[in-house]
């Protein structure tokens, strides 16, 4: 598998681009750790849906072409701090060819939500 890669852009909370190689079918979270960004905090639960740390914002195009989010996810997100209409945990959403070249952004402040 993972033979496609793809391009993206993820804005960090300093504002920042960083542009990396994404495999399709891996998570956001996946192309964070591959990627070796220095994200502060982002994904400290690995992905087990307990912290919202890795709250990314889609534009409304690509957010449109996702899948619903599950309980779980909506329960986390709902905990988010910045939560926007395009917002979704980055743990849960999986790359796929149509987000070439799309950029995301992570929201300038972050909660983890087991310290609430
Ligand atoms: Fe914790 Fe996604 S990494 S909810």
């Amino acid at each position: 598998l993972h033979n496609d890669k793809i391009t993206i852009n993820i804005v960090d909370r300093n504002r920042k681009t960083h542009t990396v190689q994404a495999n399709v079918d891996d998570t956001i979270l996946d192309v964070v750790i591959d990627n070796q960004l220095d994200f502060e905090s982002y994904g400290v639960c690995e992905g087990t849906v307990a912290c919202s740390t890795c709250h990314v914002i889609f534009n409304q195009e690509v957010y449109d072409t996702l899948e619903e989010p599950l309980m779980d996810e909506m329960d986390m997100l709902d905990l988010a701090c910045g939560l926007t209409e395009t917002s979704r945990l980055g743990c849960q959403v999986h790359i796929t060819k149509e987000m070439e070249g799309m950029t995301v952004k992570l929201p300038e402040e972050i909660t983890d939500a087991r310290d609430l």
